[in-house]
C-alpha cells in the first residue's frame, strides 16, 4: 500500500492551490458579502481544465482521475467553498452524466462545451416536496411522441441562474415508480423555462442557487439521458460519484479552518505567551489534524475505489458523512481558537463554518449517507 502522492498528482494540487491563493481568495470575503458569482475565476478554471477534469480529452476534458479532481476540490475549498461547488456539480453531476450515459450527440453538442467550461451545468433533482424522498418526483416529463412536455418547479438548484445546459430528473410514468422516471437535457431559453429568484443563503454565498419552473417545456425526445425509465438510477449512480466531490469539499473545509488556525495559534499571544503553548489550544489542534487525516483516507479510498472501476456507492457515502461532520466541527473549533476574531470576516473561517454546513445536507444529508451505508453492510 502506497500512500504517497505521485509527481503528477503533487503538480496537479500545488496548480490548484497557487490558483486558489492568487485568484479566489483577495475577493473571497466581498463575493460572499455581496453573493456575488466568481464570473471570471470560474472562465480561468475552465482554461486549466478544472470544469471537466475527468472527461476525455476527445470531449473537451483534461482526461484525469478522479484523485486529482479530489486533490482540486481539497485545495480549491480551503479557501473558496462556493467556487468548489460549481466546479463539483459541473464535473461530477453533469459532466460526469453526460459522459457515463448521455449519446454521441449529446456529448458533442451538450458535454464538450461543459468539459471546457465554455457553458456550466445543472443537476436538477430536489423539489420542495421531494429533497431526500427522490423517488417521490412531481415534476413530470409527459410522452409525446416525438417529444416531452414538462411542468413543474426544482428548488436549490446549484449553478441555477449561471447554467446553460440542465440535466432535470423527472416522472414521466406514475404507474411505475421509479422506473418511470427519466432524464432530460434541457436548455437555458427553452420556451417555458423560468429562474425563479436566487435563494439568500447561509453559506456557500456566492454560488448561484435558484429554484426553476417549467410551464409545458418541449423537450425533443433526443434530450433524453438513457433508456426510457432510467432517470431515478441515472441519478443515483451520478450521485455516488457526486458525493466524492462534496466529501473532498468539506475535507477541503476543514483542511482549510485548521490550517489558518495553527498559523493563528502561532501569532496570537494571551497569558504571556503563544496560545499554541496552551494545552486547551493544542489538544484542539491535535484533534482537528487527527480528524482531518482520516477523513483524508476515507476520502481517498472513494476516489481510488471509483478509479479502480470498482463499487463506490459505500465508501463515497461513508467519505461524505465523516468529512462533512468533521468540516462542521472543525469550523466551529477553528472560530473558538480565533476568539472574537473568529467572529470577524476577515479572519475567514467564520465563513468556513458556514460554508460546512451545506456539506451536510446537499447530495444527501448525513441521514441519507446513513441510510446508503446501512443498506450496503446489511445487504448480506
Ligand atoms: N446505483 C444504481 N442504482 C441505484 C443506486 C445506485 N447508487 N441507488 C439506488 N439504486 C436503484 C435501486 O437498486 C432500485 O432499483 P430496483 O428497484 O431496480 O432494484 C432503485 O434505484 C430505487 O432504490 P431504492 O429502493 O433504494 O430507493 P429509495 O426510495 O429507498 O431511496 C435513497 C434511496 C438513497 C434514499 C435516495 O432517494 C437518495 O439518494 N436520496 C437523496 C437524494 C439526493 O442526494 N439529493 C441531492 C440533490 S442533488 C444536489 O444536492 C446537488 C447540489 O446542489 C450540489
Amino acid at each position: 500500500m502506497n500512500f504517497t502522492l505521485s509527481e503528477e498528482h503533487e503538480m496537479i494540487r500545488q496548480a490548484a492551490r497557487d490558483f486558489a491563493i492568487q485568484e479566489l481568495l483577495p475577493d473571497v470575503v466581498e463575493r460572499d458579502d455581496a453573493q456575488r458569482f466568481p464570473t471570471e475565476q470560474v472562465r480561468k478554471m475552465g482554461e486549466l481544465g478544472f470544469m471537466g477534469m475527468m472527461v476525455d480529452p476527445k470531449y473537451g476534458g483534461s482526461g484525469m482521475d478522479t484523485l486529482s479532481y479530489v486533490l482540486v476540490m481539497e485545495e480549491l475549498s480551503k479557501i473558496d467553498a462556493s467556487a468548489s461547488v460549481i466546479v463539483s456539480v459541473n464535473n461530477s453531476l453533469v459532466c460526469y452524466g453526460l459522459q457515463a450515459f448521455g449519446t454521441e450527440a449529446q456529448k458533442q453538442k451538450y458535454l464538450l462545451p461543459l468539459a471546457k467550461g465554455e457553458k456550466i451545468g445543472a443537476f436538477c433533482l430536489s423539489e420542495p416536496e421531494a429533497g431526500s424522498d427522490a423517488t417521490s418526483q412531481k415534476t413530470t416529463a409527459v410522452d409525446k411522441g416525438g417529444h416531452y412536455v414538462l411542468n413543474g418547479t426544482k428548488n436549490w438548484i446549484t449553478n441555477g441562474g449561471t447554467a446553460s445546459t440542465y440535466l432535470v430528473i423527472a416522472q414521466t410514468d406514475p404507474e411505475k415508480g421509479h422506473k418511470g422516471i427519466n432524464c432530460l437535457i434541457v436548455e437555458k431559453g427553452m420556451e417555458g423555462f423560468e429562474i425563479g429568484p436566487k435563494e439568500n443563503k447561509l453559506g456557500i454565498r456566492s454560488s448561484d442557487t435558484h429554484s426553476l419552473n417549467f410551464n409545458d417545456v418541449i423537450v425533443p425526445k433526443e434530450n433524453r439521458v438513457g433508456e426510457d425509465g432510467f432517470g431515478f438510477k441515472f441519478a443515483m449512480k451520478t450521485l455516488s460519484g457526486g458525493r466524492i466531490g462534496i466529501a473532498a469539499q468539506a475535507l477541503g473545509i476543514a483542511a482549510g479552518a485548521y490550517e489558518l488556525s495553527k498559523k493563528y495559534s502561532k501569532e496570537r499571544k494571551a497569558f504571556g505567551t503563544e496560545i499554541k503553548n496552551h494545552q486547551a489550544i493544542a489538544f484542539k489542534l491535535a484533534d482537528m489534524h487527527t480528524r482531518i487525516e482520516a477523513a483524508r483516507n476515507l476520502v481517498y479510498k472513494a476516489a481510488w475505489d471509483k478509479d479502480q472501476g470498482n463499487n463506490y456507492d459505500l465508501s463515497s457515502a461513508m467519505a461524505k458523512l465523516y468529512a462533512s461532520e468533521v468540516a462542521m466541527w472543525a469550523g466551529v473549533e477553528a472560530v473558538q481558537i480565533h476568539g472574537g476574531n473568529g467572529f470577524v470576516k476577515e479572519y475567514h473561517v467564520e465563513r468556513l463554518m458556514r460554508d460546512a454546513k451545506i456539506t451536510q445536507i446537499y447530495e444527501g444529508t448525513s441521514e441519507i449517507q446513513k441510510i446508503v451505508i446501512s443498506r450496503s453492510i446489511l445487504r448480506d
